[in-house]
């Protein structure tokens, strides 16, 4: 019997419903069930095919568990080790190579010395900052966040140079990136599940925190959505994500992708409404299932990049083989047909 687990923190209505789907489906040879950890043992792979894991980005402990998990076999949503990797620079960086539009973004260095670092191990650091040149590129108003944030945490909305150095003055050792606002129209949340399914939800950040998800939207562009989903899609298949939520904001027509490091996401039913949670519960349902019947093996393979790609590399050792079948088959066809014609033999 294969088992999918769910790891979880303080979220209320997610994890029960997705253990509750999976199992309503009665499966022969699958069940779901809560994760149970205690000491976790080096000689004792875990008992799961596949984790949905919620939470392990605020617990080491579950990370670290997580990472051992996969080294023997277990799939993990989401890959422990892209999550580990990922910050919210790199996310802008990739999203402007891949063509999706981004508000112009820098990282500075950090305010004050992170612990156990002193002036002598910043020499490497340019002083004072361009401030002029950043103030150009950036313009105002902007936005000042952590570059490895969650949660709206220390996020500042900033109109001017003094509000700005008043909020940098603030963000304590965090490594900071300051970035234009953009001044949206429209907002989109959309969630990205199997790097495949796109599900686009109108959000509207101004709103209390319980009344963001806009449930009676109006009428939007066609071509807007469209462009919205490729290029939530297209984030998701670059990052690795198999669940993720990309944030856009739409300013005259383009949308702006803001926020794609989410692999987390809320999903909670007061939150994102009886819709989108049936949607999500169903979606991750059925790629959790899908992977736990999806076989695969990273044994023998013992590098960082066969990690990073561990759950997702069968596919494409499918796609290869298939591939390469297909093309023999062409060969082995056009072969014949010369054969036929007398042209080769054989
Ligand atoms: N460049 C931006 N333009 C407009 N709004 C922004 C921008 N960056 C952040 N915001 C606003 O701040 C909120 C929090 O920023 P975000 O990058 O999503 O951080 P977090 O990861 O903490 O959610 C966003 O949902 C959005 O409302
Ligand atoms: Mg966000």
């Amino acid at each position: 019997m294969k088992k999918i687990g769910v790891l979880f923190g303080m979220e209320n209505t997610f994890p029960g419903a997705l253990v509750e789907r999976i199992n309503s489906m009665h499966l022969d040879d699958i069940v779901a069930e809560f994760v149970q950890v205690g000491g976790v043992r080096l000689d004792k792979p875990p008992a799961y095919s596949v984790i949905v894991d919620r939470i392990s980005h605020d617990i080491p402990f579950y990370r670290a568990f997580l990472k051992h998990a996969v080294l023997h076999g277990t799939t993990v949503i989401n890959n422990p080790f892209w999550w580990s990797a990922d910050d919210k620079f790199f996310n802008y960086s990739l999203a402007a190579k891949l063509g999706v539009a981004v508000p112009p973004t820098v990282i500075l260095p950090h305010k004050h010395y992170p612990e156990g670092t002193t002036e002598r191990s910043m020499r490497n650091l340019e002083y004072p900052l361009d401030w002029e040149g950043i103030f150009e590129y950036i313009g105002f108003p902007a936005f000042l966040k952590p570059v490895d944030g969650g949660g709206w945490r220390d996020v500042y909305h900033v109109h001017n140079r003094e509000e700005l150095f008043r909020a940098y003055d603030q963000s304590r050792d965090l490594c900071m990136t300051l970035q234009g606002a953009v001044k949206f129209n429209e907002y989109f949340r959309c969630y990205v599940v199997g790097q495949e399914k796109v599900r686009i939800m109108p959000y509207d950040p101004r709103r209390p925190h319980a009344e963001r998800y806009v449930l009676d939207p109006p009428q939007y562009d066609k071509k807007l959505l469209k462009r919205v989903e490729q290029d939530a899609r297209k984030l998701c298949k670059a990052l690795g994500y198999d669940l993720n939520t990309v944030e856009f904001a739409v300013e005259n027509g383009i949308p702006y992708a803001i926020d794609f490091m989410n692999p987390a996401p809320d999903a909670d039913l007061h939150s994102v409404g009886p819709e989108n949670f049936k949607w999500i519960v169903d979606a991750v349902a059925e790629l959790a299932v899908k992977k736990a019947n999806t076989a695969k093996d990273v044994a023998g393979e013992f590098h960082w990049g066969a990690y990073l790609s561990a759950g997702a590399e069968k596919n494409s050792a499918k796609k290869a083989s298939a591939k390469k079948k297909a093309s023999a088959k062409k060969k082995s066809a056009k072969v014949s047909s010369k054969i036929e014609a007398g042209i080769v033999s054989e």
